[in-house]
C-alpha cells in the first residue's frame, strides 16, 4: 500500500491523503520517498484531468517531520548519497510545486519540521481551528536545520528577519499565531470547512505560481544586498555568536543557508541548504542532541525508568506541606493538572500566601490572553490553603517542602501520614538529606520516596524521584505516574547524599571557585564557564545559590563523613567560600553582596576588590582557555561517572538529562556522559588524568571509567 492515497474527484480536484502504513505519524522515511517518487510523476502524466491538488493527512497530526531513526544513522562516509537523497525528494516537492496548478495544503493536525516544509512547498495552507495544533520548523533543537527547502521558502514567504526566530530557535507557533506571522493563510473551524475552502482556493486560482517562481520576485523586507537589510546582516553572525558561544553550529548554518540561498533562484539556494545540512546531520552536535533531546528523552517519557508490572495511577488529591518558595511552586503544578490540593503552612496565613503565588501566576495568564477567568477560578478552587493537618484526610500522596531540618521533616511525616487514603505515598522534597535516613521517621517506610523538585518549580521541567533503602518498586513506579501527570520529567536515582543532581552540581561551582583561588582572573572563569555551554558561569550560580547554604551542605556533610568514619577531603574551594562569607560578609546576591556586586540600579559587575585579593597576574595571563572549560565540563563529566559507578544513577538517559535539565549542563553535548562518549572514552580518560597531574587528584579517572577505556565502549 503507497503512503500517499491518490484520489482523483469528479470535479478534478486531486485529494493527496498522506497516510503511511504502520506508523502512527507521517515520517519522511524511504517508504515516503517511495510513494513521492510514484505519485509525483503520475500527477505530472494526468495534468489534464487536474484542477488543483489538496494535501492532506489521515493521521491525526499532518506530518511528523525528517524520521530521526534514518537521520541519526547517517555518519560522514554516507554524506554524499544522502545529499543525493535529499536533493532527489526535494526535487519532487519541487516538481510538485511548479506544475502550474493550485497545490493546498489542508493541515489537520500538527505539522511540524519536514512536516511544516511539506506545507511550505504547497501555495496555500489552510490550518484546522484546533489550539493544540503546533506549526513550525524545530529542527534547530536537535542540532539540525530543515533541509526540506524551509531555510528557502520561509525568508521567500515572511522576509529573513520574521524567519529568523522561526529557523533558528525553532518557535512553535498555535494556528492563530501563524496566521498572524503570515506562514499560514487561513484557518478552518472543522474538516469540511477546511476542504471547502481548499477548493475555493483551487476555484479562484486555476493557475498558480510560488511568488518567488514569478518574474521580478522580490524578496520580502528587502534581499541581503538591498541597503537596509546589508546593515543588520553584517551584525547578525556576531549577535548570534552572543548566543551560542559557538556551540552551536545548527543556528549558524540556518542563517547561512537562508543569507546565501537569498542571494540566488531557488533552485541553487536549496542546494546550498542541502550541502549544509548534510554538514550537521553527520557532525557531532547533531548526534548528541538527537540522541539525548530525542531518543533517550522518549525513552524516559515512555517509562524506561518506571518499574513494570505496576498499574497506572491517577492522582486526586495531594497534600502539600510547606507553603514556601517550593511547596507553593509544587501546589501550583499540581493544581494547574487538574487534582486537588492541600496546602498546609504553620498559619493559615502562611498557607494563603503560599496559594498567592498561584494566584499571580495564573494572573498573568488571564492578563496575556492565555487564560480565561472561569479557568483560573477552577484551578484555584482547587487549591485548599489551610493550617490544619486534618484537611490532608483522604490525600493519595503528601510531598513535603518544610524546612531543611530532619526533626521537624519527621514531625510533619508523624503527623501527615495517617491521614493518607490506604497505600498513598509520602514524598520528601528535600534537597541534601538521605531519603533513607528520612524514612525512619515513617510507619511504611516502603511507601516513603524522594521528589525533588528544582526551583521555580513552575519553569523547571525535572524532578529527581530518590528511592530510599525501602523504598518499594511500586511507590516508585506510582511516584512517576504522578510526575507525568504534573507534565514534567522523571529521572529516578538511588539515595545517596546530594543525590545525584546536587552532588554534580556542586562540583561545577567549587571548580571555578577553585580557580579563583589559583589566581585566575574571575572575568576568565565566568566566560570559560559560558564558553564551555553552560548557561551561566561558576562564579554568578554561586552567588544565586549564597555560599552561606553552601557552608552549611558542607558542614553536614562533613559532619555525616565523620560519623560514618571517613575523613573529610577538603575540596580547595572551601578555603576560598569561608574567605568570602567570614573575612569579606559576602554571602551571595540575596545579601546583596558576593562575587559580584549588586547595585540597587543598573547591572551587577564581579566585585573588583577579587582582583587584589586573588588574581596572580602571571598566573591569569598564561592560563588556557581550554583547561578552564574542560575543566568545568570534565569535573562534572567525571562526577557523573562515579554516580553511575556507585549505582546512584541507575541509567545513561537519566544520567544525561538529568545534568541537562536539572544543573543546565552544557546542552550541546548531549549530557555528562555523553560528553564522555562523544570526546571518545578512551580520549576522554586520557585528558582526564592529565588534568589531575595538574589540577588535583580529583578528575583521577574513576574505575569504571578506567573499565570502559580500556575496552574502548562508549557508556549506554
Ligand atoms: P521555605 O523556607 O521557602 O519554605 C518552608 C515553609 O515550610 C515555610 O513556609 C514554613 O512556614 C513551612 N513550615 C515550617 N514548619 C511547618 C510545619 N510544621 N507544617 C507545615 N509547614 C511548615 O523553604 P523552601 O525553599 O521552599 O524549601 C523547602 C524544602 O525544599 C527544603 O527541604 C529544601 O531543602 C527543599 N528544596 C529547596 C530548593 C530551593 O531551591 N529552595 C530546591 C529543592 C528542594
Amino acid at each position: 500500500m503507497s503512503a500517499i492515497r491518490y484520489e482523483l474527484g469528479s470535479d478534478k480536484v486531486l485529494t493527496l491523503t498522506i497516510d503511511m502504513p504502520g506508523q502512527s505519524a507521517n515520517t519522511m522515511n524511504k517508504a515516503f520517498r517511495e510513494a513521492l517518487d510514484e505519485t509525483v510523476p503520475k500527477v505530472l502524466g494526468d495534468l489534464e484531468n487536474i484542477r488543483g491538488i489538496i494535501v492532506t493527512s489521515a493521521k491525526k497530526t499532518f506530518f511528523a517531520g525528517g524520521d530521526l531513526n534514518e537521520i541519526f544513522k547517517v555518519t560522514r562516509d554516507d554524506a554524499q548519497a544522502f545529499e543525493d537523497m535529499v536533493n532527489a525528494m526535494k526535487a519532487q516537492m519541487r516538481a510538485l510545486e511548479t506544475c502550474g496548478k493550485p497545490v493546498v495544503a489542508a493541515i489537520n493536525g500538527a505539522a511540524l519540521g519536514g512536516g511544516f516544509e511539506i506545507a511550505l512547498a504547497c501555495h496555500h495552507r489552510i490550518v484546522l481551528n484546533n489550539n493544540s495544533i503546533q506549526l513550525g520548523l524545530p529542527e534547530v533543537t536537535l542540532g539540525l536545520l530543515p533541509g526540506g527547502g524551509g531555510t528557502q521558502r520561509l525568508p521567500r514567504m515572511i522576509g529573513l528577519e520574521a524567519a529568523f526566530p522561526l529557523l533558528m530557535e525553532g518557535k512553535k507557533l498555535r494556528p492563530a499565531a501563524a496566521l498572524k506571522a503570515g506562514i499560514i493563510d487561513e484557518i478552518a473551524d472543522s474538516p469540511e470547512d477546511m476542504m471547502a475552502k481548499a477548493r475555493a482556493f483551487i476555484d479562484a486560482n486555476p493557475n498558480c505560481q510560488q511568488p518567488w517562481d514569478k518574474k521580478g520576485f522580490k524578496l520580502p523586507g528587502g534581499a541581503p544586498h538591498h541597503p537596509a537589510m546589508a546593515q543588520k546582516l553584517a551584525i547578525a553572525p556576531a549577535m548570534l555568536k552572543q548566543k551560542t558561544k559557538g556551540c552551536y553550529p545548527a543556528p549558524e548554518r540556518i542563517m547561512a543557508a537562508a543569507v546565501e540561498g537569498a542571494q540566488v533562484d531557488f533552485d541553487n539556494g536549496s542546494l546550498i541548504e542541502t550541502r549544509y545540512f548534510a554538514e550537521l546531520v553527520t557532525g557531532q552536535v547533531s548526534k548528541n542532541m538527537t540522541g539525548t533531546f530525542w531518543f533517550q528523552l522518549n525513552d524516559i517519557n515512555a517509562g524506561g525508568s518506571r518499574p513494570s508490572g505496576v498499574e497506572k495511577e491517577t492522582f486526586k488529591k495531594v497534600g502539600v506541606l510547606g507553603a514556601g518558595m517550593m511547596g507553593a511552586g509544587i501546589a501550583y503544578s499540581t493544581a494547574t493538572r487538574g487534582m486537588e490540593v492541600v496546602l498546609k503552612d504553620v498559619s493559615a496565613e502562611s498557607a494563603e500566601k503560599g496559594k498567592s503565588y498561584s494566584e499571580n501566576l495564573l494572573a498573568t495568564k488571564v492578563s496575556r490572553g492565555h487564560m480565561t477567568e472561569e479557568k483560573k477560578a477552577e484551578i484555584l478552587g482547587r487549591i485548599k490553603a489551610t493550617d490544619s493537618a486534618a484537611d490532608l484526610e483522604g490525600c493519595d500522596l503528601v510531598i513535603e517542602a518544610v524546612f531543611e531540618d530532619s526533626d521537624l521533616k519527621a514531625k510533619v511525616t508523624a503527623e501527615a501520614e495517617p491521614k493518607l487514603v490506604d497505600n498513598g505515598i509520602f514524598a520528601s522534597n528535600t534537597s541534601t538529606i538521605p531519603i533513607t535516613q528520612l524514612a525512619n521517621a515513617s510507619a511504611k517506610p516502603e511507601n516513603f520516596i524522594g521528589l525533588h523538585f528544582f526551583s521555580p518549580v513552575d519553569k523547571m521541567q525535572l524532578v529527581e524521584i530518590i528511592v530510599g533503602e525501602k523504598t518499594s518498586d511500586e511507590t516508585l513506579a506510582r511516584a512517576f505516574d504522578y510526575v507525568q501527570q504534573i507534565g514534567k520529567t522523571p529521572v529516578v536515582v538511588n539515595d545517596s547524599r546530594g543525590f545525584f543532581t546536587s552532588r554534580v552540581f556542586g562540583t561545577f561551582v567549587n571548580e571555578g571557585i577553585c580557580m579563583l583561588g589559583e589566581g585566575i582572573h574571575p572575568a576568565s572563569i565566568e566566560n570559560a564557564g559560558l564558553l564551555a555551554g553552560m548557561p551561566v558561569g561558576p562564579l554568578t550560580i554561586s552567588d544565586e545559590v549564597s555560599m552561606t547554604l553552601m557552608q552549611l551542605v558542607r558542614s553536614q556533610s562533613k559532619k555525616d563523613v565523620e560519623a560514618a568514619g571517613g575523613t573529610w577531603n577538603p575540596h580547595p574551594a572551601e578555603a576560598i567560600i569561608d574567605q568570602m562569607v567570614n573575612e569579606h560578609g559576602r554571602k551571595g546576591k540575596a545579601a546583596g553582596a558576593g562575587f559580584y556586586e549588586y547595585p540597587a540600579k543598573g547591572k551587577k559587575y564581579l566585585w573588583p576588590e577579587l582582583e587584589t585579593l586573588f588574581v596572580d597576574n602571571e598566573k591569569a595571563r598564561d592560563v588556557k582557555l581550554q583547561d578552564l572549560k574542560d575543566r568545568i565540563l570534565f569535573i562534572q563529566a567525571i562526577e557523573t561517572v562515579r554516580c553511575l559507578e556507585e549505582g546512584v544513577l541507575r541509567t545513561v538517559e537519566d544520567a544525561n538529562i538529568g545534568s541537562i535539565f536539572g544543573i543546565g549542563y552544557a546542552p550541546w553535548t548531549g549530557g555528562a556522559i555523553q560528553f564522555v562518549n562523544q570526546y571518545g572514552v578512551r580520549a576522554f580518560t586520557e585528558r582526564a588524568q592529565e588534568l589531575a597531574n595538574i589540577y588535583g587528584e580529583r578528575f583521577t579517572p574513576p574505575a569504571l571509567l578506567l573499565e570502559y577505556a580500556e575496552q574502548e565502549k562508549p557508556f549506554t
